[in-house]
């Protein structure tokens, strides 16, 4: 039996979470969980949140995941504490799930130059303050403001967001951010689907900004793979346990059909999807 990476959202934007980690390691065994039949997450509460999030984890366990990443920043906003401090000590303890927020917030302070940052996420995420703890946790010197953009996912869902209409959401999103704090150069895409937006981000951030070249725009795919390598060589007994064979399986809790045609946007491959339940 194969000893996979496995990797969780709520929808499709984990994918470029995945993209990330297997550029980077392409050599281990990976299963990338989607629960799109109840994505959105953002806009649910804590309790289902970590609810929906539990059982991922746990078929991904059952399916022979000794790792999972929570490639979702509202899953790990809202989840993660939890699972690795009350349910993994019980229930799983040779077992490890890790997040997509503290290795942003370990790079982020040091990409900054005025110390100044702002986040993009769901509106589950900006409510839990996960970046604003974090980043200040590890950089108290860094101010932190945050704004959801609660139209930015059903765009990338709906395979919207390279439409003439997404233009008019990432406007407003971003000149409320702006509008917070003029200092900010770094700009986190905390959500996982947001980096698709990137061209509409950068083209709106061109009008809205005096010197946009100033502004780092940062997706987090490049960050989780190299903190996911990090981790692995400082966790021999868990790289050792983990199966090497190329392959990546698709799960998701919608039709398979629907899944294929949508993951081509973020993936440019023939990818093998089975549909599963979650309960
Ligand atoms: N991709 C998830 C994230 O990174 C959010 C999508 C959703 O709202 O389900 O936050």
């Amino acid at each position: 039996m194969k000893s996979c990476i496995g990797v969780f959202d709520s929808g499709y934007g984990g994918l470029t979470i995945l993209n990330g980690i297997r550029q980077r390691m392409p050599e281990y065994d990976y299963i990338y969980l989607g629960d799109n039949a109840r994505a959105p997450y953002g806009t649910r509460s804590f309790d289902v949140v970590y609810e929906f999030t539990l059982q991922a984890v746990k078929k991904l366990f059952d399916l022979g995941c000794p790792l999972v990443i929570l490639g979702c920043n509202t899953a790990s906003a809202k989840a993660l504490r939890s699972i690795q401090q009350k349910y993994l000590p019980q229930h799983a303890p040779d077992r490890r799930v890790l997040g997509v927020i503290r290795p942003t917030a370990e790079v982020v302070g040091k990409l900054s130059h005025t110390k100044h940052i702002g986040v993009l996420a769901t509106e589950g995420t900006i409510k839990s303050q996960s970046y604003n703890l974090e980043i200040q946790k590890l950089f108290p010197e860094c101010t932190v403001v945050g704004q959801a953009c609660p139209m930015w996912v059903p765009l990338v869902e709906n395979n919207e967001f390279d439409k003439p209409g997404a233009d008019y959401f990432v406007k407003d999103s971003l000149l409320k951010l702006l509008a917070q704090d003029e200092l900010i150069d770094t700009i986190i895409l905390g959500c996982t689907h947001f980096p698709l937006l990137l061209d509409k981000i950068n083209q709106q951030l061109s009008t809205l900004h005096p010197q946009p070249s100033t502004i780092k725009i940062i997706p987090q795919g490049q960050y989780i793979a190299s903190s996911l390598e990090d981790y692995l060589h400082r966790h021999p007994e868990m790289a050792s346990r983990l199966t090497r064979g190329g392959m990546c399986q698709y799960l998701t809790t919608e039709s398979a059909t629907k899944f294929r045609e949508s993951a081509t946007l973020f993936l440019h491959e023939e990818i093998n999807v089975e549909r599963i339940t979650l309960n």
